[in-house]
């Protein structure tokens, strides 16, 4: 198994691992496929998301894409970060081995879950505008961005 430069040295040296005390907009999720764990903490001011953080129980692989995907959204507008897909991270990483990409669904999924904590704690529904998390994952588990 491969791995870019890029995914190795966000592995060795992960950007904005941590917590944010006064986050306003928190997300976990578990990855349904291998039991990882990944926590992200926004700081959302005036629409844009001025800092973001993340701690996960998690893989190389998961870490990296974590890593990178907080680089993605950082100073970016919530719309703009909900563009970033488990994709485009993979994308900016120069690619991952077909048996880590689920791994970068967790980064997705991690953003989308804490950019809807945030609209539910400004009592406005997220679903219609972040949709559902955990939609990429089949009912037993598996993990649809694997098949496409
Ligand atoms: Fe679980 Fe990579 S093996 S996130």
């Amino acid at each position: 198994m491969e791995y870019s430069e890029k995914v190795m040295d966000h592995f060795a040296n992960p950007r904005n691992i941590g917590e944010i005390e006064d986050a306003n907009g928190v997300g976990e999720v578990g990855n349904p496929k291998c039991g990882d764990i990944m926590k992200i903490y926004l700081k959302i001011d005036n629409n844009k998301i001025s800092d973001v953080k993340f701690k996960t129980f998690g893989c190389g692989a998961a870490i990296a894409t974590s890593s990178m995907a907080t680089e993605l959204i950082k100073g970016k507008s919530i719309d703009e970060a909900l563009k970033v897909t488990n994709r485009a991270v993979m994308e900016a990483l120069d690619g991952l081995p077909p048996v880590k990409v689920h791994c970068s669904v967790l980064a997705e999924e991690a953003i989308k879950a804490a950019i809807s904590d945030y609209y539910r704690r400004n009592g406005i529904d997220p679903e219609p505008i972040v949709g559902k998390i955990g939609s990429c994952c089949s009912k037993d588990g598996g993990c649809f961005a694997e098949e496409n």
